[in-house]
């Protein structure tokens, strides 16, 4: 048996009820602010999210679904063509296993100068040249006495070939590289499924000009992201986000503290009209650019006597960028990230005024929070105010929710000055959460409409289309059923009412219902069905 793909999963009836009620429940919250809906595409140019997200995130650095799209040619496409071009200039032998070892060589062309070693490599890195200088060096050790020289193939085009660099490299080492000309050859390119959907919005942002409206752009999205994690209960490798952005020009006050507060208390909003219970919010905030070199600057310092202790991931991050050893989830390394100092510490007077009047607004709005000065965020491209909300039905994926703001964004994706603000509620946590409630819900369907004896099933249809257009919900059982068998169904398929088609009734035009609940059973005529079903 073929079973859905280990950290996903497929939603089913009932719980999609829920999840239909809460998508309906936020499309009418982001239409009473203004905000409207974008649809991105589910994957993107890879660098869209490293550039944005960070290198050195978990994100990023371990948990994206990558893969090259290589178009139509590979590296067999191409060393059918160098095949065809060289087949009768020397002999030629393919996949040559390497003496005194398990690798092959693509291939060896006795030329009259000697053996060529050939590899085919549709994109060549330096990688390539360091394997194929290797696999010459054991083909020399073991055929002393015979000249050998090692070639790179690789195809040319008006937007591939061997570097300026990478031919500098080659030639250091005495590997040639053979260009086979094709015009038409588009060199792979890197694509990832979306982890997040933030830089694909200002991506959208930037390449349809949205800045030049001079307006504020509120934009929503609902949809599955993907981020290879360890699978457990509120974690997986595809899962949905209801998410929102704010972004626009300074000019349309996309920097005002007004559209932080705005944010929050349409999420307390929000998470009121799902009926989230016990919610907790939790803000920050991470100051911009130069707080951070400032504090990442700090962090260094303090990460230097204490390091070697920790995590390699760590090790690597004190060099590369200190603040993501604060996502450190090693136990052994926590007491020392507890010890280092705090962003708070380094926010300029700008930032410190900009979050206090965050704080101002939220307090007169009634909106509850509560400071967390070790919430960085486990993505880059924070500024400012940066927020998370918890719920404790859901264990230690408590996030249902996390945001910010991201004032230098866009200008790092080569975009205009475009500050924005925004969050992604978790779906899938939102769900769990309601569920630890108690909250279940099943869309009852209101009549079983159900045909009784041979050539009943056309009456029984016109009549339940009869209900279905006039805006009532109807099921239908068939002729072939037994009345008790009719009743059966209308009850699994928990109806309130079942509605009885037989002949007497069509010729009479009126029906027997019966409400399965309390027994009662009435003669309704046609005209009155669906009032009556409102009841
Ligand atoms: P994030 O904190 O990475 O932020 O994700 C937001 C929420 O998505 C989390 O709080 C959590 O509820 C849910 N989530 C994340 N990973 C998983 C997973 N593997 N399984 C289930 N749920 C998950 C962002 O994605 C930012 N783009 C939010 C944002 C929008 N910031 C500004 N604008």
């Amino acid at each position: 048996m073929i079973k859905a793909v280990r950290g996903t999963s497929d939603l089913l009836p009932p719980d999609t009820d829920l999840w239909n009620r809460v998508e309906a429940t936020v499309r009418g919250v982001f239409a009473r602010y203004n905000f409207h809906e974008i649809r991105t595409p589910v994957f993107e140019d890879t660098q869209l999210f490293s550039r944005s997200v960070g290198e050195e995130t978990d994100i990023v650095s371990k948990e994206m679904f990558t893969w090259l799209d290589g178009g139509r040619f590979s590296e067999s496409t191409l060393a059918l063509l160098w095949r065809q071009q060289n087949e009768n200039r020397f002999p030629v032998e393919y996949q040559v296993p390497m003496p005194n070892s398990k690798r092959r060589v693509d291939a060896v062309a006795r030329s009259a100068n000697g053996d060529v070693l050939i590899e085919f490599k549709v994109r060549p890195y330096a990688s390539a040249v360091i394997s194929i200088a290797a696999l010459r060096d054991i083909w020399k050790s073991n055929h002393p006495d015979s000249p050998v020289t090692a070639r790179l193939v690789v195809p040319r085009s008006l937007r591939a070939g061997a570097s300026p660099l990478l031919r500098t490299f080659a030639s250091a080492r005495g590997i040639e590289i053979e260009e086979v000309p094709l015009l038409d050859f588009e060199p792979p390119q890197s694509l990832t499924l979306r982890p997040e959907n933030t830089a694909g919005v200002v991506r959208a942002y930037i390449e349809h000009g949205l800045d030049k409206e001079g307006t504020l752009q509120k934009l929503y999205y609902i949809g599955p992201q993907f981020r290879r994690e360890r699978p457990q209960k509120g974690r997986y490798r595809q899962f949905y986000q209801i998410g929102a952005e704010i972004i626009g020009p300074p000019s349309a006050g996309s920097e005002s503290p007004a559209r932080d507060a705005e944010v929050l208390e349409m999420l307390a909003t929000l998470l009121d009209e799902v009926g989230l219970r016990d919610w907790n919010l939790q803000l920050n905030s991470v100051g911009c650019a130069d707080d951070r070199a400032r504090y990442n600057k700090a962090l260094h310092e303090a990460l230097q006597p204490v390091v070697h202790q920790m995590c390699a991931d760590c090790q690597r991050r004190a060099e590369t960028n200190p603040l993501r050893v604060l996502d450190c989830k090693h136990p052994e390394d926590q007491p020392i990230i507890e010890k280092l100092p705090k962003i708070s510490e380094y926010l300029d007077e700008p930032c410190r005024e900009h979050f206090a009047q965050v704080r101002k607004m939220l307090e007169a709005l009634n909106v509850p929070y509560v400071i967390n000065e070790r919430m960085v965020r486990g993505l880059d491209y924070y500024t400012r105010t940066t927020f998370e909300f918890t719920h404790g039905g859901l264990g230690a994926q408590s996030a249902v929710l996390g945001g910010g703001r991201y004032d230098g964004l866009s200008e790092s994706l080569d975009g205009p000055k475009a500050p924005g603000i925004g969050f992604a509620i978790g779906e899938d946590r939102l769900i769990l959460a309601l569920q630890s409630q108690g909250e279940q819900l099943v869309e009852k369907v209101q009549a079983f409409v159900a045909p009784l004896g041979a050539g009943m099933n056309s009456h029984a249809l016109k009549l339940a289309r009869e209900l279905r257009r006039a805006g009532a919900s109807a099921d239908l059982g068939d002729e072939t059923f037994r009345l008790k068998k009719s009743f059966e169904a209308a009850e699994k398929a928990g109806t309130k009412y079942i509605i009885i088609v037989g002949e007497n009734e069509v010729a009479a035009d009126t029906f027997a219902v019966k409400n399965l609940a309390t027994g009662e059973q009435v003669q309704v005529p046609r005209s009155q069905l669906v009032e009556y079903l409102r009841k």
